[in-house]
């Protein structure tokens, strides 16, 4: 190229929940069974999409309006919707004009960092859902500002280290909360919720409060949506969806809330060039803005996903009974959402550990990728564990972290499968951690 043509920010573009499914299929096609649990896809993982959500978005496809342009900022109805969904629960009150819909949050996260100042930082979780982080860095050209999220006090947000981060790091404009988190399956209480909006109106930031999964918690637990906590002052984007909770997360639809714009003029503006955006675009999917306040408001649709949080509730007690105590890792019970990040305690992984690999092909593929300069010890143990069982996390190095560990999703449909699943994985994590003292069982590179 005779000019440079590389953004700044193109090296943190990275989405190793993706990545991982090409050596996954690489595996598959030698002969390795695999099992996906990897990827936030409850369709892709079996989950059945009930006869009546099918029929009411059938009716919408004969509607020839279905097939229109939408407004910019998303039909009326389905931003009407939204609005009363958020003013029923009793907090800040916003109306239609707050609402911009977006092709899945995926799109919205996009614009959301895109269109802020380059230098203004907003500062996420580490570990963190990796399409903000990276969105985040990519904007700035320059390695995300992160706040820790303790393993050891049940992955809550570290408030001093936020205060930190604001204190010492005068370009930090805003916070990123993902409530409950992905990848933690943290569900935070309240008294976390109105600290974190406390240091904002102290510090003069606004929140970005990532929601898709807030009516996802179980164990005991509830969300506190972030409009009930906000108050009057300080401004915010809370982002939610349709993917996960509906489920339908092909329909790529989400949208964005925005709460006490008009109390900064700076951020009104922001919230505009983030419409002007999406106005270049045009317009988000039209059907799925259609029939989400149908679907929503139908009688079966909190019994169907009580029935699914009933799933996931199970299997997150499953996975913690059977990896909690378990010697080098450490576990805490999912409460929202459906993933758990397992870690491995400090320097309990090395390049040496491996586990059995049956087949020659395989086991060559694997010890080529993680041969090499670089590659992370978490990840040389997901990529044994693939390999040797068939079983397909994310290392947790890929999201924004020093954390050695792996997520795992909880969407198994199958009682015994998932038993299965986990029961492999304590033994695997067992069989990979003694290797190295056992010396020479498997093989090592
Ligand atoms: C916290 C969080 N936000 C947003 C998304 C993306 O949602 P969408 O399908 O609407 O792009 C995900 C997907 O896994 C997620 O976990």
């Amino acid at each position: 190229m005779r000019t440079d043509i590389l953004h700044a920010g193109a090296s943190v573009l990275t989405y190793e929940i993706r990545n991982i499914v090409a050596v996954a299929e690489q595996l598959e096609r030698l002969g390795v069974q695999v099992y996906y649990e990897n990827i936030g896809d409850p369709v892709a993982k079996g989950e059945e999409i009930p006869g009546w959500m099918k029929e009411i978005v059938a009716e919408a496809v004969h509607d020839n309006a279905t097939y229109a342009y939408s407004p910019t900022k998303g039909m009326l109805a389905a931003r009407e919707y939204v609005a009363q969904t958020t003013n029923s629960k009793g907090g800040v009150q916003i109306d239609a004009d707050d609402v911009i819909f977006f092709n899945g949050l995926g799109d919205a996260i996009s614009k959301v960092y895109g269109f802020l100042k380059r230098t203004a930082r907003v500062i996420v979780p580490t570990p963190s859902y990796t399409t903000h982080s990276s969105a985040e860095a990519a904007h700035a050209g320059a390695e995300p500002v992160t706040y820790i999220l303790d393993p050891n006090h049940l992955w809550y947000p570290d408030l001093e280290d936020i205060e930190n981060h604001i204190k010492y790091n005068p370009a930090v404009a805003g916070i990123l909360v993902i409530n409950p988190d992905n990848p933690t399956g943290a569900v935070y209480p309240v008294e976390v919720m109105r600290a974190i909006v406390d240091i904002c109106e102290k510090n003069d930031l606004f929140i970005i409060c990532d929601e898709v999964y807030q009516n996802m918690t179980f164990n005991g637990t509830v969300c506190t949506p972030l409009c009930t906590v906000i108050g009057n002052k300080v401004p915010a984007i809370c982002m939610r969806g349709i993917s996960k909770e509906m489920p339908w997360p092909g329909g790529r639809c989400g949208w964005i809330e925005t709460y006490n714009r008009k109390r900064d003029p700076m951020f009104a503006t922001y919230v505009q060039s983030i419409l002007s955006a999406k106005m270049l675009e045009v317009c988000s999917a039209t059907l799925p803005q259609v029939v989400m306040p149908r679907i929503k408001s139908h009688p079966q649709y909190w019994p169907n996903l009580q029935k699914r949080i009933s799933l996931y509730e199970r299997n997150s007690n499953i996975a913690y009974d059977t990896l909690n105590g378990l010697k080098g890792v450490l576990v805490n019970r999912t409460n929202g959402a459906f993933y758990m990040s397992v870690v491995f305690e400090e320097g309990v992984l090395n390049h040496k550990q491996s586990l059995p690999i049956a087949n020659e092909a395989v086991r060559d593929t694997v010890v080529h990728l993680v041969t090499g300069a670089g590659v992370q010890p978490d990840k040389r143990f997901v990529y044994h564990l693939l390999a040797s069982t068939g079983i397909c996390v994310v290392p947790l190095s890929s999201f924004a972290t020093d954390l050695q560990g792996f997520r795992i999703t909880l969407l198994e449909t199958d009682e015994a499968k998932c038993r299965s699943i986990f029961n492999t994985i304590a033994k695997s994590i067992r069989q990979y951690i003694d290797s190295h003292e056992s010396n020479g069982h498997h093989y090592s590179t």
